[in-house]
């Protein structure tokens, strides 16, 4: 499968190092503002094909990136210290609309996989200016946060996150939301979990594991400039669903247009992901609280965007 990365900074870059060492691509394509940095990026990632699998990868411009299934748009600008992922939009809102007029004639097939901040209101500019149906245009949205869950949460009940069931919602940034109250380990809910083996989750554990969560992003912004091996992971996931059809249910971004009690906008919500993209859109389980939060979450969203006259 042919698949381009579009922006080859800390994010991209991390995600085609990821697809490689994961064997998801049998072609990478990367294209960036600068070619040089494409280029530099291809050439070291290049290196880790004999230890990974066998991926031919490129450094390239947007004509490359015709029969791609999926392309990765890791472009524009990241946080600065401090900043907020809503105080970013305006910056790479201008990146996108030129990336999209560029991009588009070339690869009017592919799946467009959304990862640049604010990631909810990047993905619902990129489904106005593609055309496409929503289903073809997925945000990475909170599929780090939920990860970023998970693990915390493995990390205390001392189980393995991948045997943790999860999910952060809403808004990829401050307003997210965690859901505690259908949450489980290993099938248990996770309160019974965490009384039958000792480990509680009282309101510090909690408090502890939310500003873990939420608050992820500012440290390590704040230590090293930017986050990227996260994320970059968790586009390799997400590309690699969408090869083998897999059907596997993610937080992530995306519209749809079905959904009442929540304002009109691109969030995280449960998808279950295959090759054409996302098939199902869920909503889990929420108590009153998560469910209030959540709608407060889309309609921040929802005026940013119309700030913007998304
Ligand atoms: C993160 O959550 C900055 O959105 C990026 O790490």
């Amino acid at each position: 499968m042919k698949v381009g990365i579009i922006g080859t900074g800390f994010v991209g870059s991390s995600a085609a190092y990821a697809i490689v060492l994961r064997g998801v691509a049998s072609e990478l394509v990367l294209v960036d503002a600068r070619p040089e940095l494409a280029r530099a990026q291809a050439e070291d990632i290049l290196h880790a094909v004999p230890f990974g699998s066998p991926v031919r990868v490129m450094a390239g411009d947007y004509a490359d990136l015709a029969g791609a299934r999926v392309v990765v748009l890791a472009c524009g600008v990241n946080q600065q210290p401090g900043e907020t992922r809503l105080q970013l939009l305006e910056r790479n809102a201008a990146v996108f609309q030129d990336v999209m007029g560029r991009l588009r004639p070339h690869a009017p097939g592919a799946i467009l996989v959304v990862a640049s901040n604010p990631v909810d209101l990047m993905t619902q500019i990129v489904l106005r200016l593609s055309g496409l149906p929503p289903d073809r245009v997925v945000g990475s949205g909170t599929i780090l946060d939920t990860a970023r869950f998970r693990t915390l949460l493995g990390e205390h009940l001392g189980i393995a996150p991948q045997s943790v069931h999860a999910y952060v919602l809403g808004e990829h940034g401050d307003s997210e939301v965690l859901v505690w109250s259908s949450a489980r380990a290993g099938g248990v809910p996770l309160e019974t979990f965490a009384r039958q083996t000792g480990r509680a989750l009282t309101p510090e554990v909690k408090a502890r594991v939310d500003d873990g969560v939420r608050r992820a992003a500012y440290r390590i912004i704040e230590g090293k400039r930017a986050s990227y091996y996260g994320i970059g992971a968790g586009l390799a996931r997400i590309v690699k669903a969408i090869r083998d059809d897999e059907r596997v249910v993610l937080t992530l971004s995306g519209f749809d247009g079905n959904l009442s009690g929540f304002a009109p906008v691109c969030f995280s919500l449960p998808r279950v992901l295959g090759a054409d993209g996302i098939r199902t859109t869920l909503v889990p389980p929420l108590d009153r609280s998560e469910k209030s939060a959540l709608r407060r979450s889309a309609e921040i969203l929802y005026e940013a965007a119309r700030s913007l006259s998304l």
